[in-house]
């Protein structure tokens, strides 16, 4: 005989009862959950950056999401906003001082480095996607935690790399229907920076412009003039439209390099603007780099890029390598669902259910639970909804869901070993052998 058992009172009714408020909990400022409804925009993503990657020939890695913080210091450069404002970094345990990645690129670089990849026939092709950290102030389209796309490329040192990661990340964008523009620009080699360095400082030490500047770019004068390309203060935006551009000052190499990306870029009908100012916030850029506008942000693009990149071919030497040149690029997924949503973008529908599969009483439950696993592996997709009871609610479920047909299973149809077959749109019903479902729906649903 079955016991009897008393329902206890959880502890929240426990404490509600002694009449104590009780503590519930939400998410940390700037990280969010992805529920239901937005679920259906990250499969189109994720599929589309897969489809990509595949059709390009990057395949799929995965790092560990901590890391040693002296590997993000070394690789984005202890001077850029991610090391000194952004990351999240402590001590662990062990003493071992670690950090949350802010951007994929550090670790792929020591996996690259760490097994021996440069003994792979080149160019290496990574395909990555995941979450990355930044305790960025939140507002939309800026999260504490976020998912990026990654392509990188390690071995090809010809602009045929750079041009086709740009054409992915635009095709990207395109076949998702947002419209972007390509901002693009190179920042040279080591050696036509320095030169450009001279000319940058000397243009902003004017006696005429350097007591305008504001604080934050007096400080980087001396520290880091290149910075003050990115400054957003009103006057010093002002400031910079007549500063030295950094094409001007390119070697020859780096002239040709960029000029044959461009070359690439107007053959594949990319859509891309020369951005003389755009520098990027990480210290391991060498050439090309760029950004992905959205064409709707308007002056508001600049903050909000939907991805950015470039190259940078003394990373993998840095990190202890070989000499490797490669590039690369990451894209913000969820600005980019966020511009999709703004634009209303239809998605394609979900794949249609063929037949739902609708019960009535405790043994005709578990006879259909068996028929659904039946026909799930038959290649038919079943709808259900087995913890209801009520026949009214599974056939509203079951129109809901658009299927063509509806199997019916009571406990007179389970005694009989029959079943009844409800054509959804007619409402006309017919009773069918229970073995010979799977047959008549294939034949029904022209899947034999
Ligand atoms: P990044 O420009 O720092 O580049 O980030 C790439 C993209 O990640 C941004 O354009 C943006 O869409 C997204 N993103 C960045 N921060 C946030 C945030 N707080 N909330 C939401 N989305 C954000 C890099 O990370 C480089 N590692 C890209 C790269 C790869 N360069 C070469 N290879």
């Amino acid at each position: 005989m079955m016991k009897r058992t008393v329902k206890k009172a959880s502890p929240k009714e426990d404490l509600a009862a002694k009449g104590k408020k009780v503590k519930t909990f939400s998410r940390l400022r700037g990280m969010r959950d992805v529920l239901f409804d937005e679920y259906k925009y990250w499969e189109v993503v994720n599929k589309k950056a897969s489809d990509l990657a595949k059709t390009y020939g990057f395949k799929r890695v995965d790092t560990p999401i901590i890391e040693k913080m002296e590997l993000f210091e070394r690789a984005s450069g202890k001077a850029s906003d991610i090391i000194t404002k952004e990351i999240y970094s402590f001590v662990d345990k062990n003493g071992e001082k670690v950090a949350l990645r802010a951007e994929a690129t550090p670790g792929l670089v020591r996996a690259y480095v760490e097994h021996g990849m440069s003994n792979l026939p080149q160019p290496v092709k990574m395909f990555w996607i995941g979450p990355a950290f930044r305790n960025d102030k939140p507002q939309a389209g800026r999260y504490r935690q976020f998912t990026q796309y990654n392509l990188e490329m390690f071995g090809e040192a010809g602009p045929v790399a750079d041009a086709q990661l740009i054409l992915v990340a635009f095709n990207f964008f395109r076949e998702l229907q947002v419209d972007v523009q390509v901002q693009i620009n190179s920042v040279g080699c080591k050696d036509c920076r320095k030169d450009y360095l001279d000319k940058l400082v000397k243009y902003y030490k004017d006696k005429s412009r350097s007591p305008k500047l504001c604080l934050e770019c007096k400080k980087n004068l001396t520290k880091n003039p290149m910075r003050l390309l990115e400054c957003k203060e009103e006057k010093c935006v002002t400031m910079r439209a007549e500063a030295p551009q950094l094409v001007d000052s390119l070697c020859d190499p780096c002239r040709d390099h960029f000029v044959k990306v461009l070359e690439y870029l107007d053959e594949l009908g990319v859509n891309y603007n020369l951005e003389p100012f755009l520098v990027r916030g990480l210290e391991y850029y060498s050439r090309t780099v760029f950004e992905i506008w959205s064409l709707d942000d308007g002056s508001e693009a600049r903050q909000a890029a939907l991805g950015g990149g470039g190259r940078y071919d003394e990373l993998v030497e840095y990190m202890g390598g070989r000499p490797t040149p490669a590039c690369g690029f990451g894209i913000g997924l969820e600005r980019t669902i966020l511009k999709i949503k703004e634009n209303n973008i239809a998605l394609k529908e979900e794949a249609q259910m063929d037949v739902f599969i609708a019960q009535l009483g405790e043994g005709p439950r578990r006879r259909s639970m068996v028929l659904f696993e039946e026909l799930r592996r038959a290649g038919f997709k079943v709808g259900q909804l087995f913890s209801k009871d009520s026949l009214k609610i599974q056939l509203e479920e079951a129109t809901r869901m658009s299927v063509k047909f509806s199997l019916i299973l009571g406990q007179k149809e389970l005694s009989d070993g029959t079943i009844l077959i409800r054509d959804m749109e007619s409402g006309v019903q017919e009773i069918i052998d229970l073995n010979k479902v799977r047959v008549e729906m294939g034949k029904r649903l022209g899947k034999e």
